[in-house]
């Protein structure tokens, strides 16, 4: 367990990183999917503030991280789904449930801010997206999510995450038998306090993240930058999924979050800035 897995499984939503894995037992790198003991947003609900952030390949657009609807024209994501990514290659999809729901909405990343903390796997794993065109909020496929919780979640709180599961912006020739989920998942659990985190094998969580876990529940590394919200007289996000095992809902092993309230007023100032 531990190091190597743990850089792999960033590795693997990263272009130009790949080389990371080739050391791995082909058994090591069975990918994680999906989100681990979720189930489909029904058929005509849709989580509004979820996006899918897509990366053009020589096949089209792919999946590869989520992310969060924080104002007209910002996402808010992870630094990993970013970091050595080419910007003009990147765009967001809005409103749909399923990937391959053609009436979404695109928008290019026309710019992305990494927090100047970040460090990979170690900290400040955050980004936000500037984005063309803005999107139109409908209350009903196409919403903002609250970022601006001040609370710091401990341990015990009931939260939601939502993904697509692991997409690749490169083609892996040992992926290709993956079955990827079309359509959204959604699954709750609990977060757990930080000490716990530690004391259940993520020894250098800090306070800048929140941990949680479930009984064979997990986030997987294409759910990466996706957002873990509460319900907190009304819902507002409180985690940007960062990294885990690759090995996903393992039922020892916490998942990551970066704690957006430790972020918040970083991210108002890059909502505020014009681009
Ligand atoms: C980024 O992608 C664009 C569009 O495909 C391409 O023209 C450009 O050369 C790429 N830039 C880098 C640094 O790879």
């Amino acid at each position: 367990m531990g190091r190597i897995q743990l850089l792999c499984m960033t590795a693997l939503s990263m272009v130009g990183v790949l080389a990371r894995c080739n050391s791995l037992q082909p058994s090591n790198i069975t990918p994680p999917i999906r989100i681990v003991g979720g189930g489909d947003v029904p058929s005509g609900e849709y989580v509004p503030y979820q996006v899918s952030l897509q990366y053009l390949t020589s096949e089209g657009y792919r999946h590869y991280c989520g992310g969060s609807i924080i104002a007209p024209d910002r996402i808010l994501t992870a630094a990993h789904c970013c970091a050595d990514f080419n910007v003009t290659r990147m765009s967001i999809v809005a409103g749909i449930r399923n990937l391959d729901d053609q009436r979404g909405s695109r928008s290019q990343v026309l710019s992305y801010a990494i927090h100047p903390d970040y460090q990979e796997l170690v900290t400040s794993d955050i980004a936000v997206l500037n984005i063309d065109p803005p999107l139109v909020f409908n209350d009903v496929s196409v919403a903002a999510i609250d970022y601006a919780d001040e609370e710091f979640v401990g341990g015990g709180v009931s939260v939601t995450l939502t993904g697509w599961g692991l997409r690749l912006p490169v083609p892996l020739p040992i992926l290709d038998s993956v079955n990827y989920p079309n359509t959204l998942q959604r699954m709750t659990y609990n977060t757990i306090t930080n000490q716990e985190c530690r004391n259940r094998g993520m020894e250098d969580v800090t306070e800048t993240e929140i941990c949680a876990r479930g009984v064979f529940r997990g986030a997987c590394s294409g759910d990466s930058g996706g957002p873990l919200v509460r319900n907190n007289n009304g819902l507002k996000q409180v985690g940007v999924v960062s990294y885990g095992l690759v090995v996903c809902g393992v039922f020892i092993v916490p998942d990551v979050y970066t704690r957006v309230s430790t972020f918040r007023q970083w991210i108002q100032q890059h909502v505020e800035t014009t681009a």
